[in-house]
């Protein structure tokens, strides 16, 4: 009833009110709980990251270790949980191992299937955040055939997961503390991004009172898009196809501002930056930093670099505010750590959680959440007369 506005995208409506990221697209700033992402990415930790995104604080030294042992001690999945691994097909895409994954989670722990009680909210919160990253190392495991590892809970948080990847049982695997370190900064960098796709279906989903692990993943299934999270895989599949087709970036940028069927500049553009993405900024630096450690410099750095060149300078551009976003460089930077194309998006999920857990733990306890449904304008048929079968 009343005046029904149409926004298609959300370009212009707000879905809620939050406390948790500031972002101001025209300047290109971006802010967890009031803190410039610049300074959160060169200083604090992702745990350090994901506390202060869920509780408002940056935590102490005694809270961040108090919040770190109660992760440590829930990476291990329900044993169960591993004859499912088994019964995806080898070639199972891991984002859609990983959101099953969480879906069967659920089963496992019915006692948090209502969203009003806080502990048990509280326990699917670090219940999530430990077991991702064992679940996102099995998603890998499954297409390399390889064994499915335990966690190794003297590890830290990130070291765990690059050991539970990359490890195998018959050798001795040292986690490289530099890649270590980028990894946890990137996940820094996607913590959270404000009501994004992905965010706002965990909203939409838990506005509906559904339990928090199928929220998340409704969250990750959204993130597995192209034009979301699967960003950072498309734009790797885009620079080898430059690549493999003679690096010849001018002609593929013609064939952009051509506008041809499917082909756009991905890991550029965004809906709400109209400047430079300063995530991007600081990917870019690491790109540089980490594929400078490599003994071959990757051809595909230099094509993206071209790229980016050749786009911020062209009109087409320029006068859209098209300019790279996070997952321009990221996918290089995965690719230089060993991690096939297919598993970039997982990374972002890992990212991405403690986000998707603040977001709606603020929407679950917020009084003025309602239920999330737009309205819509219809366009179909007026009344007609139903016609029986036979006189089709
Ligand atoms: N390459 C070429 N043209 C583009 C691109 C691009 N990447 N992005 C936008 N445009 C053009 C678009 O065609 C349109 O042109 P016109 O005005 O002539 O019709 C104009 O710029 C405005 O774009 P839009 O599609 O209306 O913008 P949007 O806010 O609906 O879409 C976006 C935002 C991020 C989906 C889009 O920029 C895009 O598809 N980018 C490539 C995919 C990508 O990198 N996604 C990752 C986003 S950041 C991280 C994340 O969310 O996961």
């Amino acid at each position: 009833t009343g005046f029904v506005t149409l926004d298609t995208g959300f370009v212009n409506t707000a879905s809620c009110t939050s406390a948790i990221t500031y972002i101001d697209g025209e300047a290109g700033i971006l802010r967890y709980r009031g803190y410039p992402i610049e300074q959160l990415a060169e200083n604090a930790s992702f745990l350090e990251v994901s506390y202060l995104l869920i509780h408002d604080a940056l935590p102490t030294p005694a809270q961040l270790a108090e919040f770190a042992d109660k992760i440590r001690v829930h990476t291990l999945l329900q044993e169960e949980m591993r004859t499912f691994f088994s019964a995806f097909p080898r070639d199972a895409h891991p984002m859609s191992v990983l959101s099953s994954a969480v879906t069967a989670l659920s089963t496992f722990y019915q006692d948090a299937l209502d969203p009003a009680d806080e502990d048990q909210v509280e326990i699917s919160s670090i219940r999530l955040l430990a077991k991702l990253p064992t679940i996102a190392a099995y998603a890998y495991k499954k297409g390399v055939g390889h064994p499915l590892p335990y966690p190794d809970n003297s590890q830290p948080y990130v070291d765990n997961f690059l050991r539970m990847t990359f490890g195998l049982p018959t050798e001795q695997y040292d986690v490289d503390p530099r890649i270590a370190k980028i990894l946890d900064m990137l996940f820094v960098l996607h913590a959270d991004h404000e009501q994004n796709c992905s965010t706002s279906t965990v909203r939409l989903v838990g506005s509906a009172q559904a339990n928090l692990f199928a929220s998340i993943a409704a969250g990750v299934d959204a993130l597995s898009g192209p034009l979301h999270g699967g960003a950072n895989a498309a734009v790797l599949d885009m620079l080898e196809q430059i690549k493999r087709e003679g690096g010849d970036v001018d002609s593929f940028v013609t064939r952009v501002k051509n506008k041809e069927k499917g082909v756009k500049l991905m890991g550029f553009g965004h809906r709400v930056y109209k400047n430079y993405d300063p995530r991007a900024a600081i990917v870019k630096k690491a790109a540089q930093e980490m594929l400078s450690t490599m003994d071959k410099p990757d051809p595909l750095l230099e094509i993206a670099f071209r790229l980016e060149e050749i786009a911020l300078s062209d009109d087409y551009f320029v006068s859209r505010k098209l300019y790279p976003n996070v997952d321009f460089y990221t996918g290089l930077i995965y690719k230089a750590m060993g991690f096939p194309t297919k598993m970039f998006t997982v990374l972002f999920a890992l990212g991405r959680l403690p986000g998707w857990i603040a977001q709606w733990r603020e929407m679950t306890t917020d009084p003025a959440t309602k239920i999330g449904r737009p309205r819509q304008l219809y366009t179909g048929a007026a009344e007609r007369p139903f016609v029986p079968i036979g006189q089709r």
